[in-house]
């Protein structure tokens, strides 16, 4: 589903002509099947978010080449990646990054508005994905009227409100108590089972690496051994 060959990545920091390169990753070898959970694990610093950054074509590998769904990505434009990461991937962040002039209900039929889909269609998706999420009751309510549970909650039903066969997440319960990270690891794991959707995590907790197939630990930048 995903598969990076040979991937390095080095980011060039300073003034032009004063340029520091400071290389981040080495060589990353990586396949994600289809249907699988992996869990991206390792110290901080040691380049677990540039890995998930450089699937999502938010930054360009400096060496190697990224596969995704048979695709060759690497040498996609920034519109044709817009239109990329829009068919194939949700994402689900740490902060949420919810709008916060948008209600939940807004927030999560966005995607929808930029697809053009119409509004009887968005309303349909919309309602049923937030029943899903449990949080059907909150959909007239703003991001700070929510608490973060309640916010991951509306987060996950944005990612999903496309369907991608694809969902990459960073840190996605670092920010919540251990009750509303149970919530969501079931959440994943639903989903994962039930239609087959693809997740890479990263994370630094043991309970999120528990519920995945596969846990890849990153140490300086290079893959280690089997976490
Ligand atoms: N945009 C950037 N410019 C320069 N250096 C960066 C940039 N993003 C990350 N780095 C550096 O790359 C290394 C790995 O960062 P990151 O991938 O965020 O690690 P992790 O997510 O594992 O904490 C760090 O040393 C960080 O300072
Ligand atoms: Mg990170």
């Amino acid at each position: 589903m995903i598969e990076l060959a040979g991937v390095s990545h080095q980011f060039r920091i300073g003034k032009r002509g004063k340029e520091r390169v400071v290389p981040v990753l080495h060589d990353i070898n990586l396949k994600v099947e289809k249907g699988e959970i992996v869990a991206v694990v390792g110290r901080s610093g040691s380049g677990k978010s540039t890995l998930l950054n450089l699937m999502s074509g938010y930054i360009r590998p400096s060496s190697g080449e990224i596969r995704v769904g048979g695709q060759n990505v690497t040498k996609l434009d920034e519109g044709e990646w817009a239109n990329f990461r829009l068919a194939n991937y949700g994402f689900i962040f740490q902060s949420f990054q919810l709008i916060g002039s948008m209600t939940a209900y807004e927030n999560v039929e966005l995607p929808l508005v930029l697809k053009g889909i119409g509004s009887g269609e968005r309303r349909a998706k919309v309602m049923k994905l937030l029943e899903q999420v449990g949080i059907a009751e909150f959909a007239n309510h703003y991001p700070s009227e929510l608490s973060g549970g309640q916010q991951q909650r509306v987060s996950v039903a944005r990612s999903l409100i496309l369907e991608p066969p694809i969902v990459l997440a960073d840190e996605p319960s670092g920010s919540l108590d251990s009750e509303n990270e149970k919530t969501l690891l079931t959440m994943i794991r639903q989903l994962n089972h039930e239609l087959g959707i693809t997740f890479v995590i990263i994370t630094h907790d043991e309970q999120v690496a528990s519920i995945a197939h596969r846990a890849i630990r990153l140490q300086d930048g290079r893959i280690g051994g089997l976490a």
